[in-house]
């Protein structure tokens, strides 16, 4: 190989590497949060639901977030808040319905590593053992931010 072969080369490697990061990064559409909790709310900005990238200096692109995990030392199991359209969330108690192990999300599912059981971005049971839905929490919106009530703890 040659010099100016192994500088395209090179650049080819570089190029695929930088197309390889904007795929990554694009799938990684999870946040988790420290949650503000006052009294049996929690208060989360809607701009947490945004992630700015600078391209330029003067040009910003805003990508929405599909859900966030809150979480709060008080609340004994993190929430995940689904964006499900633009005003529209649901937020769910990351507890298992089955035996109330801890859930994991993965994209618009929470999975329970436990025993395999599986359930939708509205907390009902996709896939067994569980047969009853996940706790969920009444959301409102109020002056840019979510409001979840946490009465049903
Ligand atoms: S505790 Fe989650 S499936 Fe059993």
């Amino acid at each position: 190989m040659n010099r100016n072969e192994f500088i395209k080369n090179c650049g080819y490697a570089c190029l695929g590497l930088g197309t390889m990061g904007l795929l990554l990064e694009g799938c990684n559409s999870q946040k988790m949060i420290n949650a503000e909790l006052v009294g049996d709310v929690i208060r989360i900005p809607l701009s947490d639901f945004e992630t700015r990238k600078k391209l330029h200096a003067n040009d910003d692109i805003i990508s929405k977030t599909s859900y966030i995990i809150a979480q709060h030392p008080k609340i004994k199991f993190p929430i995940c808040v689904y964006r499900l359209a633009d005003n529209t969330y649901s937020a769910l108690y990351m507890r298992c319905s089955h035996q109330g192990a801890e859930l994991t999300a993965f994209g618009d599912k929470l999975v329970c590593a436990a025993h395999g059981s599986e359930f939708d971005q509205y907390g009902k049971v996709q896939n067994a053992p569980a047969d009853t839905p996940l706790r969920t929490f009444p959301t409102t919106i109020e002056h840019q931010y979510l409001i979840i009530s946490l009465k049903a703890i």
